[in-house]
């Protein structure tokens, strides 16, 4: 039966073509009036969309900063810089212009300048727990991370190697500029790999111990569709449909939406988040090596789960459940190869094969040396995690 829980997704979604002219006004609603621009390797300075903002915002008489470098997989150091140049600043708005990396830097810059006695990273390993944050919205240039709505932001302690999100409503963006055209000067991998993480968002929830027909539903809905629009965005990152629906589909898998009532398994993602610690693989990609093999483990504790998801996503049919379990998560892996995904270590040009000793350590990291596990569709102790490795090191 379902779970209580709660729902929260408050988020302002201003969504379609040429939203970004109403960012000062957005920004004066939820409060701010000294902006920090964060945005990430210079996309954005490229498209001439950060010269726009900027000009809009003085226009209106808003003060702005620039605090540009988040890099894919950010890092702590890196946001220790801006929560400085906030302070400094006196910046009372972040705002984060660009995809998950450059809004999770935004994020973890306005609890950092809100908590400016804390070392931000307390916050990050779980030691301290934030109560106040300041307000945040946030440009989205790429459907993928889902940053823009949800309650996450990740980061990456390059000193220790290790990638750690925080889960804190105070991390929901006020607002969400949304425009698919922002999306067309994405290069293709990029829109492959924001595909996988999409899909990804709603697998981890979907794949839960307990069945929720409404919640169900909405989740094999937001598969099918991402599954076509990705096909064409793949082809042409300028179709302006297919990127409208792959944006709209990337917030509502990951504001909560697609698990509710149902505990969110999320194995995969931590699996992942070892590989770009070690290996600095894009997000989407560290998912996509590992997905397969993650299936393919979990898969006989319920496989009638599988079944359905082979029927209701990939619309195949088989009376043997387990064959029909099995045809399912062929179907996944050979649409992220279609994509032009690693499915395998080998395939994935940041990683490769790894000797055991390597395969050893991220199954350690990955279970926090010891001290969790992972999952709850099958949950995963140190040895389940070796050995998913294990297999995809292939
Ligand atoms: O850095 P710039 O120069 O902007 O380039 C980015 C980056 O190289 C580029 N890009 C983005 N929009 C573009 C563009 N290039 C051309 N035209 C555009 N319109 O794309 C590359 C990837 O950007 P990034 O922000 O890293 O992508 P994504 O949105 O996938 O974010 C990934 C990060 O978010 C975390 C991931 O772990 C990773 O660190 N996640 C955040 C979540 C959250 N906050 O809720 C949930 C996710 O599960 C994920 O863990
Ligand atoms: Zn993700």
């Amino acid at each position: 039966i379902m779970q209580s829980f709660t729902y929260l997704s408050p988020t302002e979604v201003v969504f379609g073509k040429d939203t970004q002219n109403q960012t000062a006004e957005y920004i004066r609603k939820y409060g701010g009036s000294r902006i920090l621009l964060v945005y990430g390797g210079g996309s954005v300075v490229r498209s001439g969309l950060l010269k726009q903002v900027r000009q809009i915002l003085e226009d209106d008489g808003l003060p702005c900063e620039e605090f540009g470098g988040a890099m894919p997989n950010p890092t702590l150091e890196h946001v220790r810089e801006g929560i400085r140049l906030g302070l400094d600043f006196s910046a009372d708005f972040i705002l984060g212009i660009g995809g998950g990396s450059a809004i999770d830097t935004a994020k973890a810059i306005a609890i950092g300048c809100a908590n400016a006695k804390t070392d931000v990273w307390n916050f990050w390993c779980r030691k301290e727990i934030p109560t106040h944050a300041l307000p945040v919205g946030a440009i989205l240039t790429i459907p993928a991370a889902g940053s823009e709505t949800s309650n996450s932001s990740v980061l990456t302690n390059a000193a220790t190697g290790s990638k750690r999100g925080l889960s804190s409503d105070l991390n929901r963006p006020r607002f969400a500029i949304m425009n698919p055209e922002l999306t067309y000067t994405l290069p293709l991998y990029q829109v492959a790999c924001g595909v996988t993480d999409i899909m990804m968002h709603t697998l981890d929830r979907y794949f839960n111990p307990i069945d929720n027909e409404l919640t169900d539903a909405i989740a094999e809905a937001l598969l099918r569709t991402v599954i076509a629009k990705g096909r064409i965005a793949i082809q042409n990152s300028q179709d302006y449909d297919a990127m409208s629906e792959l944006m709209w589909a990337g917030s509502l898998s990951h504001n909560g939406l697609t698990g509710l009532g149902g505990p969110g398994d999320f194995a995969v993602h931590q699996l992942g988040h070892e590989l770009s610690a070690m290996f600095g693989t894009a997000h989407g990609a560290s998912l996509s090596t590992v997905w397969g093999f993650w299936a393919l483990a979990v898969y006989p504790t319920k496989p009638a789960r599988f079944a359905r998801f082979a029927r209701n996503v990939w619309g195949l049919q088989d009376k043997d459940e387990n064959a029909l379990a099995l045809a399912g998560i062929r179907a996944t892996v050979a649409y992220f190869s279609e994509l032009g995904m690693p499915v395998c270590f080998g395939e994935n040009t940041d990683i490769g094969i790894q000797s055991d000793d390597v395969l050893r350590d991220l199954a350690y990291r990955c279970s926090f040396q010891r001290s969790r596990t992972i999952g709850t569709f099958k949950v995963l102790d140190e040895e389940h995690i070796y050995e998913i490795y294990r297999q995809a090191n292939q």
